[in-house]
């Protein structure tokens, strides 16, 4: 059993923690808004009925989950510290700092940022070689990858304790050689956003369109072949041939009207209620 302390306790800091407990580790949580600390509980509740526990497994994992007032409160015996507040590099950083003032030199602090640079992440760390990128997907106790990655300045020993915990509670446990932003997932998975909005701003077809395709052919393949055994399976003469011939087609690009438009117009996805979906608003109008 392993202490765990989170920092940010939203929507991955409280997934996290269930996902620990629910392997038998204590976690404490905290949050520098008092509020979301206030609904930490319901909020683990919530998710526990998401993964059917029943309540009599429901309640021990419960029980290892605290919401600490204070980051004092939070590293008391704590054997690492995981950070979940958002993606910033400057509120990371200054949490870190504080961070560090208040646990031993020795203790692991792991980073759940998405596409930072995790070696600019540790910039300023006292310790840096104990900050390890460990990335969770959404929702934690759901989704069983995590993605383990050093910075520049990371001791391999805390790679390696971190993928050999994380093996140990089950977790598909990747190892990359280096810190990249984006880690493997987001990489691959942004790169077919970008191509996505790339045929829309073509207007080769509509959004549904594009879910459409992607779930009646690559979603129902990828669950079970990646793409590198697919190229295998494709042939390598082959799939060089079409990559040279579709590569001057694919997108390099770094800025995204087809995502600017909706969201001047305040069209933010579901969170707004309107999103992709249903832009421009004539074909919000033929979707309802
Ligand atoms: P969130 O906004 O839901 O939660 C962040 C929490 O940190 C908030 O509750 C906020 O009050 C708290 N916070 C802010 N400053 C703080 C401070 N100085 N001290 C203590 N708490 C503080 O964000 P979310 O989505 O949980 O993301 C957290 C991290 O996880 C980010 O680095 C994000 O990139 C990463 N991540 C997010 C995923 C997602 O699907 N949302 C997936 C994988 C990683």
């Amino acid at each position: 059993m392993t202490r765990f302390g989170i920092i940010g306790g939203g929507l991955m800091g409280h997934g996290i923690a269930v996902a620990l407990a629910q392997a038998g580790h204590h976690v404490a949580v905290f949050d520098a808004d008092p509020a979301t600390l206030a609904s930490l509980d319901e909020r683990i509740a919530r998710a526990l009925e998401r993964c059917a526990m029943p309540p009599a497994g429901a309640g021990p994992v419960t029980a290892r989950i605290t919401a600490a007032k204070t980051l004092s409160d939070m590293v008391v015996g704590v054997d690492a510290v995981l950070e979940a507040v958002p993606e910033r590099l400057d509120v990371k950083q200054q949490v870190l700092d504080a961070l560090e003032a208040k646990i031993p030199a020795v203790t692991p602090v792991w980073s759940n940022t998405s596409v930072l640079s995790l070696t600019e992440v540790g910039k300023g760390m006292r310790h840096p070689q104990r900050l390890v990128g460990v990335h969770w997907w959404n929702p934690p106790y759901v989704m069983p990858l995590v993605e383990v990655a050093p910075g520049a300045e990371t001791d391999r020993r805390f790679v390696q304790e971190a993928c050999d915990l994380l093996t140990g509670m089950g977790r598909t446990t990747v190892r990359l050689h280096r810190d990249v932003p984006g880690f493997i997932g987001n990489r691959l998975q942004f790169a077919l956003v970008r191509e996505a909005l790339h045929l829309l701003e073509q207007d080769v077809c509509d959004p549904v369109t594009i879910d459409t395709v992607m779930r009646a052919s690559l979603g129902l393949r990828w669950s079970s072949v990646g793409p590198m055994e697919n190229a295998d399976f494709i042939g390598l003469d082959l799939t060089r041939d079409i990559l040279v011939s579709l590569a001057p087609h694919l997108s390099a690009a770094v800025t995204f009207p087809a995502l600017d438009k909706p969201l001047d117009a305040g069209h933010r996805g579901r969170a707004s209620g309107s999103g992709l979906l249903t832009w421009p608003p004539e074909r919000g109008e033929e979707v309802a």
